[in-house]
């Protein structure tokens, strides 16, 4: 979602909310004071949030003027990083990770799943405006791969009847749960752990 289109309305002028205000100033807070330019990420991040998910160009200019950086170094952040959508996106934005590891691991069939539950292909949003399904590169979960992430939450060891049922759950509302879909603890082996072991003779 890092490719902007022009079927959509651009809003004419963005500002944060006091709400968000108080959030960048302590973003900016953590840098020196010349160096104010170093908290764009974050202050676009909190852009998007408020925005519906998504960064208009008047949000990009806004960010850029208040860290009174040039506005080209803004657009520069939010077109490199996929985290930003420079176009709107469904209440749920499904970034299914299609990267080597991922793809070893079943990645195509995850896809597929997604693309049957949810009615869309690739880069569309359901009509309905819940859902906008995505194909990322690494998101840094090899380990419990395959995986996606909904929003803020990843999805991890999937395969395509659990991919379903985490989508149909949103769709109904309901709260799937997230990390490992097959109970592992954190990212450690399937088969339990073989080293730092008491039970294994280690240490
Ligand atoms: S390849 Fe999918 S998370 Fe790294």
């Amino acid at each position: 979602m890092n490719t902007p289109t022009q079927n959509f309305e651009q809003p004419t002028s963005f500002e944060f909310t006091p709400e968000v205000m108080d959030m960048a100033k302590a973003h900016i807070a953590k840098y020196p004071a010349d160096r104010q330019a170093s908290a764009v990420m974050p202050l676009l991040d909190l852009a998007q949030r408020q925005h519906d998910g998504w960064l208009p160009r008047a949000a990009m200019d806004y960010v850029a003027d208040f860290l009174g950086m040039p506005r080209i170094e803004a657009y520069e952040v939010a077109t490199f990083y996929t985290m930003y959508n420079l176009e709107p996106v469904g209440k749920h934005h499904v970034q299914v990770c299609t990267n080597l590891p991922c793809w070893l691991r079943g990645s195509d069939q995850i896809v597929e799943a997604a693309k049957r539950n949810l009615g869309v292909e690739m880069g569309e949003t359901t009509d309905d405006g819940l859902f906008t399904l995505s194909s990322m590169e690494c998101l840094g979960a090899c380990v419990n791969a395959p995986m996606m992430q909904i929003n803020d939450d990843y999805y991890e060891d999937l395969d395509e009847t659990v991919t379903e049922s985490i989508l149909t759950e949103l769709r109904h509302g309901q709260t799937p749960k997230t990390g490992s879909q097959i109970d592992r603890k954190s990212c450690e082996p399937i088969g339990g752990l073989t080293s730092l072991n008491s039970d294994a003779g280690g240490d």
